[in-house]
């Protein structure tokens, strides 16, 4: 039998519990064991849902329960998220995490942590919601130098910036919106000014580097000076204006930018409407290849939490991958983006 303890019980958490409730037999399957979640850390009760006999209020009890096996954390941010996480890595437990902050921050020492201590540290759902990208990226095409990665990476954007171009619907409105849906960061800002976008491209440029790209050297900006003007004037361009996050690297340098583009209808992004991310990805021996599909909201991302969780039980006393090194590499260039 091998326990699961998930902390947070929020949008994300109550998703990987319900993924267990729906899938459960299915996940034993692949897993080759019996995967049972033994414990939710929650500050908050739940008197009328049946996780209230797995709620526990203190991490401690948790991280000293040695048939602990693998750490969910869904809780987001910065802190506690990293102490609870460094915790557990260093008690030999599997963390399998959708906390892109944290990833982007703090991923390369967490990596370390994760490979002192003979066990993994996996985020798929880091990045692009329920799409597989990261272990694509480390697996499928681990043999291929990826040259280039070009995403919509931020769900909440794409949501508002698609009704805004095709409904001509209000900014505010839609933020809303895609707040109500459980699309949106607990701070909206990190959506719309771009931020989430940005730790995302450093996620996936770290992981084809291997090196540790800081988010921070990202020029990045968000959708928050878009109109519904702008939008009507590429309409009648025939064109259409996404956030997207892009990476360009050959063996001498690598540079990122996150910014609005405007696209010609015809380009295969243009067409990734509402709350959907697609990732091109053009790797040298393969050629172009898209993901695309979910990416932001509940059950999406749960599926990418349980599917790490899945890998975790599988190799829970080796480390799969390293991912990427604290050796940091600096951006050569900015990418010179005209609007
Ligand atoms: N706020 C994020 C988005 C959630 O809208 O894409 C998924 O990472």
């Amino acid at each position: 039998m091998i326990s699961v303890a998930v902390l947070g019980y929020g949008t994300v958490g109550s998703g990987v519990v319900e993924v267990f409730r729906q899938n459960q037999e299915k996940i034993d399957r692949c897993a080759g064991d019996q995967v049972r979640i033994k414990y939710v850390l929650d500050l908050r009760d739940f008197p009328e849902d049946p996780v209230q006999e797995l709620i526990v209020h203190d991490f401690e009890k948790i991280v000293s329960d040695e048939s602990v096996d693998i750490v969910v954390e869904v809780m987001g941010g910065l802190e506690p998220a990293y102490t609870f996480v460094k915790r557990s890595l260093e008690a030999g437990k599997n963390v399998v995490t959708s906390n892109k902050a944290l990833v982007a921050a703090h991923g390369a020492e967490l990596l370390k942590t994760a490979k002192e201590n003979h066990v993994n540290y996996l985020f798929e759902a880091s990045v692009g919601g329920g799409i597989p990208i990261i272990r694509p990226l480390v697996s499928s095409l681990t043999a291929d130098e990826i040259e280039e990665i070009t995403g919509i990476l931020n769900g909440t954007t794409n949501y508002m910036m698609t009704k805004m171009f095709y409904e001509g619907a209000d900014y505010d409105e839609v933020l809303k919106e895609a707040q109500a849906n459980g699309f949106a960061e607990r701070n909206p800002e990190a959506d719309v000014e771009g931020m989430d976008a940005c730790r995302k491209i450093a996620i996936l440029s770290s992981i084809v580097s291997g090196k540790q790209v800081d988010f921070r050297d990202i020029y990045t900006e968000g959708i928050t000076k878009i109109t519904v003007q702008d939008m009507r004037y590429a309409k009648q361009m025939n064109a259409v204006i996404k956030l997207l996050a892009t990476m360009k690297r050959d063996e001498e340098k690598l540079e990122a930018v996150v910014a609005p583009f405007i696209l010609p209808a015809e380009h295969p992004l243009a067409s990734v409407n509402g709350v959907f991310n697609a990732i091109f990805v053009h790797g040298n021996a393969l050629g172009d290849a898209m993901f695309y599909g979910s990416g932001a909201g509940k059950m999406p991302t749960a599926s990418a939490v349980a599917a790490d969780i899945v890998e975790a039980a599988k190799y829970r006393n080796e480390t799969i991958c390293e991912y990427w090194s604290g050796e940091r590499l600096e951006l050569e260039s900015r990418l010179d983006v005209k609007r």
